[in-house]
């Protein structure tokens, strides 16, 4: 029997600011964005769309195709929890009107969490094949404003199903993990940004990966060269290119640079349009590879690696199930993608500067998400969430 993921679906904002805008407020050329990390649009919430919105969206598509009851578990991975006790998955149960018998849980742990979430459900389904879990990632990414990371703000969301002899991606067993305890980005309770160590954040990532890696080819035994494909955690897409060559050199691979990227370009598109989503990234940048790539993936070996500032990582591997193809929400994401509204700097300012109220009053927000389920206020500190009208 194998284990893994049976269906991926995600979602993001239906708004998004085109990084030459703001590049020209910042006086500097596009191509510092476009090329030089690699990002060319990022995804901005409205006041009506949050972690819960976005994750219930992603997972709508894949509770409908199948008996609700079979879901024992809804792991839910987020570093933009909406609350300090309650777990954000609670609230996507009740929209998508899941079994009662079911446990849900809220995991953290800085963009790691959805790995963490990954492999707990693995372990789950590979203890009692006949139940399925539920895995979410979604995350806001915010900066502060002119500060380096700005360019890197994003949101998303990723839903994977995990299931005994699943039809995309069966998952190995065998993984390589690393945690060190350093301070190259984080976010005090009492913050909405993030602060960051930016290129400190680069290189202690690219350490990780390096031990990750060791302890992964030591328990697997698996080399550089038998992985056909590689999924990256996405802070930005050029992080990704640097990790692969950086990989690559460090296993003596003699493959030049050109084929190493194309192990990794399909992986890019989704991210470089939609920003930083942290836990959901790596995810979103499977689900690109999946939609994206040209070559039939059936049988091939993906590398993945997962990255959390703070720090921890981990490389594992999957191999893609023949026949995948059907089983993907590719149509619907590109609709998702194509129907979404650029805002100009001014707007970017009035979303980004929009706070949701603390006041205990009632508060109905707007309906601006163009998505199945919204935020539709606030009232008495409770957040009120229903389907788009
Ligand atoms: N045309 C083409 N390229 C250009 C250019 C131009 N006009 N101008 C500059 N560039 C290039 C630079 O040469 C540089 O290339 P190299 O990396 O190859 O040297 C690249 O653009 C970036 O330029 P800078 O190094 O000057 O960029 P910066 O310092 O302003 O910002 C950053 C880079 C520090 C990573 C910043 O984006 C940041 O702070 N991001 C947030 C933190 C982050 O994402 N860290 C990643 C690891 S941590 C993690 O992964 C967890 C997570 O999700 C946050």
């Amino acid at each position: 029997m194998s284990v893994g993921i049976d269906d991926i679906s995600f979602a993001t904002s239906n708004f998004y600011l085109d990084l030459k805008n703001l590049a020209d407020v910042h006086r500097i050329e596009a191509d510092k964005f476009y090329l030089g990390i690699g990002q060319e649009k990022m995804g901005i919430v409205p006041a009506d769309e949050d972690v819960v919105t976005m994750a219930a969206n992603a997972a709508l598509p894949i509770v409908q195709g199948i008996d609700k009851n079979s879901i024992s578990t809804v792991l839910f991975a987020t570093e933009t929890g909406i609350d300090q006790s309650k777990a954000a998955g609670i609230f996507v149960h009740g929209l998508l009107q899941l079994p009662q018998r079911c446990r849900v849980v809220e995991l953290k742990q800085a963009c790691y969490s959805a790995t963490g979430a990954l492999q707990m459900a693995c372990a789950l389904v590979a203890r009692n094949p006949q139940q399925k879990v539920l895995v979410l990632a979604s995350d806001i990414a915010r900066y502060d404003l002119n500060s380096s990371g700005e360019a890197t703000q994003g949101c998303g969301a990723v839903a994977m199903l995990i299931s005994a002899n699943p039809r995309l991606v069966e998952i190995a067993p065998e993984s390589g993990h690393y945690t060190e305890d350093v301070m190259d980005f984080w976010r005090p309770n009492y913050r909405s940004t993030a602060l960051v160590d930016g290129k400190y954040s680069t290189k202690i990532y690219l350490k990780a990966l390096k031990h990750a890696w060791t302890h992964f080819h030591e328990v697997s035994g698996v080399t550089f060269e038998q992985l056909d494909y590689f999924c990256y955690h996405l802070p930005f897409s050029r992080m990704a290119e640097k990790a692969q060559l950086q990989l690559a050199k460090y296993c003596k691979s003699s493959a030049d640079s050109e084929t190493l990227l194309a192990k990794i370009e399909p992986s890019l598109h989704y991210n470089r349009i939609i920003g930083n989503s942290y836990t959901a990234s790596m995810y979103i940048g499977l689900n690109s590879l999946l939609d994206n790539a040209d070559a039939d993936l059936s049988g091939r070996r993906i590398g993945f690696f997962s990255y959390g500032s703070g720090c921890v990582a981990e490389f594992f591997c999957g191999r893609v199930v023949a026949g995948y193809r059907e089983h993907l929400h590719r149509a619907r994401h590109q609709q998702l993608l194509n129907a979404r509204q650029e805002l100009d700097y001014n707007e970017y300012l009035r979303f980004y500067h929009f706070e949701h109220p603390t006041d205990g009053g009632d508060h109905q927000f707007a309906c601006q998400t163009r998505g199945h389920f919204r935020l539709a206020g606030i009232s008495q500190h409770k957040r009120i969430y229903s389907p788009r009208s």
